[in-house]
């Protein structure tokens, strides 16, 4: 019986192996299929070498000697009471995009951690008491990613739900700094989906999983807090962290991190479910905190832009529609600009940037992620 998170993990490969005609037929995204977004990374430059799994520890599969090995390491244990047999549809999506995420994150941490330790060149920490903090820390980090990664699948094995397997991957950064500042990015993109997935939680009969996302969302920010350190920067961002939406998550893991194809067809479930929006490319750099116009870049055979809207999400606020202006285009390549009102609205943290269909007006996020063709665009300011 799969009742406590510990025994579900720990008998998720069995789950999974019971039920294949579930997700066998859907699509070919798995075996290399192409009928999504061109946005999703299908090259990468020469010499990188895609991620791949398993750990050496045998994650995403796990005995139960290297469960707790990871448990040591993560400094706490997997839930250990009772689970739910029984979800709604719509949280198993939710669950199967935060360990689809949760799997990208354990393969960027090992590959950081990986990259200090072996003193490779861009991530020579000097200091001998900075390096081995930073690496207790990441250590930490990547066994508390593979608990939510395992958390996740167990509460869908437990409910009799398709299991998340991880893909390949590819990371843009090639420094330390680069690479501490995607983490808190993309950290933050992470902060905002998870108050998506609470809102989910807690009005499609799943309240009981709300705790457990709240207790997530403090243990993520407090990793972020750390990063933004690192960068020089006060450890907490804003007063209210800025809301995101499951489209605009799922998006930018495969525009930017996710090798195309080299998912597992069991992921279909979410292929199937979450569509990619086109990449939307912020061209302006080191953007401060002012009102300003910003420029950006999508590829489109579509040149009629005059509908469409570019909508700034920042913190609670309501969603910021601003017209596109300055349209140009060659060869499938559009830019356009559209105003910033980043000191009116103190706009600091995070801020994603979609184009819409329409001006709107969008009461909340999911809103707008619902009227995106474009999106995210992840803006930084302080
Ligand atoms: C680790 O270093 C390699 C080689 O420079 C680089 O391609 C990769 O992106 C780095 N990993 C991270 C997480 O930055
Ligand atoms: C599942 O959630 C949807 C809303 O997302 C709701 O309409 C439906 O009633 C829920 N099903 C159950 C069994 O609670
Ligand atoms: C543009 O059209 C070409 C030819 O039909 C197609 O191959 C390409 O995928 C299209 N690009 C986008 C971004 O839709």
């Amino acid at each position: 019986m799969l009742n406590t998170l510990t025994s579900a993990v720990l008998l998720g490969a069995a789950a999974v192996s019971a039920a294949p005609a579930a997700w066998g037929p859907m699509s070919n995204w798995g075996s290399g299929g192409d009928s999504h977004s061109s946005s999703t990374v299908s090259s990468y430059s020469a010499g990188q070498t895609p991620f791949t799994f398993p750990l050496s520890n045998g994650f995403p599969t796990v005995s139960a000697a290297a469960l707790h090995d990871i448990e040591e390491a993560a400094h706490g244990t997997l839930p250990n009471g009772a689970l739910p047999t029984e979800i709604n549809a719509t949280s198993a999506i939710v669950l199967e995009l935060i360990a689809f995420n949760e799997a990208f994150e354990v393969a960027f941490f090992t590959s950081l951690i990986q990259n200090i330790t072996s003193n490779v060149e861009g991530f020579q920490i000097d200091s001998q008491v900075l390096r081995s903090f930073v690496l207790e820390t990441l250590i930490a980090v990547q066994a508390q990613e593979q608990l939510h990664f395992l958390g996740a699948n167990g509460i869908l094995a437990s409910a009799g739900q398709t299991q998340i397997q991880p893909c390949e991957y590819v990371f843009p950064t090639a420094c330390l700094d680069d690479a501490i500042n995607l983490a808190r990015t993309f950290t933050d993109v992470v902060l905002g989906t998870l108050q998506d997935a609470q809102n989910t939680f807690a009005t499609d009969g799943d309240s009981e999983l709300v705790a457990l996302i709240g207790s997530v969302i403090g243990q993520e920010g407090e990793q972020n807090g750390y990063y933004r350190s690192l960068l020089d920067l006060i450890p907490s961002s804003n007063p209210f962290l800025t809301r995101s939406a499951g489209q605009f998550a799922f998006s930018a893991l495969n525009q930017d991190f996710v090798v195309k194809g080299s998912c597992p067809s069991v992921d279909n479930v979410l292929f199937n479910a979450i569509p990619i929006l086109g990449a939307l490319t912020v061209d302006t750099q080191n953007i401060q905190l002012k009102d300003q116009t910003l420029t950006f870049t999508v590829e489109s055979n579509s040149t009629d832009f005059s509908q469409y809207s570019v909508v700034f999400v920042n913190q609670q606020n309501v969603p910021v529609v601003e017209k596109i202006t300055n349209v140009k285009s060659s060869d499938g390549t559009i830019t356009f600009d559209a105003e910033f009102p980043g000191a009116d609205l103190i706009m600091d943290g995070l801020t994603i940037a979609a184009v819409t269909k329409t001006a709107g007006p969008f009461a909340s996020v999911p809103e707008v992620a619902a009227d995106s063709l474009f999106g995210p665009g992840l803006i930084e300011v302080n």
